[in-house]
């Protein structure tokens, strides 16, 4: 047996039981596909339809966007929320649409769509099921995936309800072997001849048939590489893994095949009829020498959903380049919206597994729940967010509920002033004048889709919040946010932006974005600010 860190410092802290990270699996690369580079602008069904959805409801929203101007105004996707699919997997397997309300199938209703110039979002979970109930994707993700590539899907928004989490845990392992399938293994590398790190020990085990056994693989403490595992030629192969058994909990490793390919085992709760299993799984292989490293990567909490939600990226980043290859025709790539709450911290590994990512619980039309979770949790999270990569406070509720006029407005601007998506969740075929005058108000929609993609950054927290976001064109803009109480005054003296990079003007011209009102204006801001209101400036030289 060989051991990595044979100096006298890791052999104490071996001794002694101290642990150390040795297996990162963690990849920081920045999940690119060429869309989103903007916040994604469109609509879904879920806030205001929930569960009552068909093929009728979302062609005539889809109508509606362009009727009324939502289209023109940059709104693109047309976003079908949970429901769209039927209890049943077809007899391949593969999702389907409501037999009854999608009756015509979703491939029909996207070529509807798109021939009034929209793009289709999908919806599922990384469960066994949906929020609804219904199938999910976890452990059908490259499926699924082509699926909707076939399809012609642009947008996918993927839930976290039933998830199920990859375990921690490792199996004990004494050895593995590798064949090609249909052919019999002819040689047995032992966990005595590999080399351990990190946590991984080596025992004696009367039961195994190679009288050892590896213990120490559990949460990305330790990991075991077989160095020389020899094939004659290039191909696919099956890695068996022979394990001890030990407890009756689930288990994971993951098998890294000459440091790029990766694969995951997962080991299912186990009975004890006997003492040891095989575990396959196939990999590639290279002739002559390869490198096997077993370990499991799941050292913290937020492990597990980022593996999973950068599984489902990277599927449907392949899905849409083999159906563009298999159609000869131009790739379709998926705005990939990843949903799972804020729970597991996303923003800190969303962009590496997609475009945008739930920071927040689910919103609702009501101020003190939009603005106590929404707004206050996502307004802090602005240095996360770049272009492609957004934080999502979730969709919008303008025109819901029992919002007032500021109060529909402030949430728009704010949402805008985040560089949030902005995902319409009203009744598109009865907006009403106002509400439609709001969500398309060209000021605001620039501020958010401004191309140097940075989210407002909060410079002054209090009654009112000051809120600033540098645009490309040199220019900032500025919002006073009045969260709670009546109207106020609020004041921002321009100097102070310099520190934020605001370039040092004689005088500057604010406008009003919601008024429309221009003034010169060579240190001050001030502004009254209704309840529950914003005034929103551009500032420029
Ligand atoms: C979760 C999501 C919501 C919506 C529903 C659908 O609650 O957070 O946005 O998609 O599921 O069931």
């Amino acid at each position: 047996m060989k051991r990595n860190g044979t100096c006298p410092i890791c052999y104490l802290k071996r001794l002694v039981g101290i642990r150390e990270k040795v297996t990162e699996i963690y990849d920081p690369t920045a999940y690119e596909n060429g869309v989103a580079l903007t916040p994604p602008m469109g609509w879904s069904s879920w806030n205001t339809f929930k569960n009552h959805i068909d093929e009728d409801l979302i062609y005539d929203t889809a109508k509606a966007m362009v009727d009324s101007g939502l289209k023109d105004a940059g709104y693109t996707y047309v976003n079908l929320d949970d429901n769209w699919h039927s209890s049943l997997r077809d007899e391949d397997g593969n999702l389907q649409g409501d037999l009854t309300t999608f009756a015509h199938g979703i491939p029909s209703l996207v070529k509807k769509i798109n021939d009034l110039g929209l793009k289709v979002g999908i919806y599922s979970s990384n469960g066994t099921e949906t929020c609804e109930d219904l199938p999910g994707t976890l452990y059908h993700e490259k499926q699924d995936a082509l699926t909707f590539a076939k399809w012609g899907i642009e947008y996918f928004k993927y839930d976290y309800c039933h998830h199920i989490k990859i375990s921690p845990y490792a199996p004990w392992v004494y050895g593995i072997s590798v064949a090609k399938k249909g052919e019999r293994e002819t040689e047995f590398y032992s966990v005595e001849n590999a080399t351990l790190f990190g946590s991984a020990r080596l025992w004696r085990d009367k039961v195994t048939p190679n009288g050892f056994r590896v213990t120490g693989l559990d949460a990305n403490n330790g990991a075991i590489e077989f160095e020389n595992v020899t094939v004659k030629e290039d191909g696919e192969y099956i890695v068996t893994i022979d394990i001890r058994k030990k407890g009756r909990y689930k288990k994971c490793l993951m098998v890294k095949v000459n440091d790029t390919d990766v694969y995951m085992v997962d080991f299912p709760d186990q009975k004890h009829y006997n003492n040891t299993a095989r575990f396959q799984t196939p990999v590639k292989l290279k002739a002559g020498n390869n490198k096997i490293r077993l370990f499991n990567p799941i050292g913290n909490r937020a492990d597990s959903a980022m593996l999973q939600y950068q599984n489902m990226g990277k599927q449907l980043k392949k899905a849409t380049e083999k159906v563009a290859k298999d159609t000869n025709s131009q790739e379709k790539p998926i705005v990939f919206s990843i949903c799972e709450w804020g729970w597991n911290t996303p923003y800190k590994w969303g962009k590496t597994a997609g475009n945008l990512w739930r920071t927040t619980p689910d919103i609702r039309p009501v101020w003190p729940w939009m603005i106590s979770y929404m707004y206050r949790h996502n307004v802090k999270l602005d240095k996360y967010a770049s272009i492609g990569h957004w934080n999502d406070p979730d969709m919008l509720e303008v025109g819901n509920g029992n919002l007032t006029y500021d109060e529909n407005v402030s949430h728009f601007s704010l949402w805008c002033m985040m560089a949030s998506p902005l995902i319409l969740g009203n009744d598109l075929r009865s907006i009403t004048p106002e509400v439609l005058s709001i969500v398309t108000n060209k000021n605001l929609i620039a501020i958010n889709q401004d191309p140097l993609g940075i989210q407002c950054k909060r410079i002054k927290k209090g009654g009112v919040d000051t809120l600033i976001k540098p645009l490309a064109d040199g220019s900032f803009a500025l919002c006073f946010f009045n969260k709670y109480g009546g109207a106020k005054n609020a004041s921002c003296s321009l100097r102070n932006l310099e520190q934020y990079g605001l370039k040092f003007s004689e005088e500057y011209t604010v406008t009003d974005l919601w008024s429309g009102e221009t003034q010169k204006i060579s240190d001050k801001i001030c502004a009254k600010v209704n309840k529950h209101g914003v005034k929103v400036y551009k500032i420029e030289f």
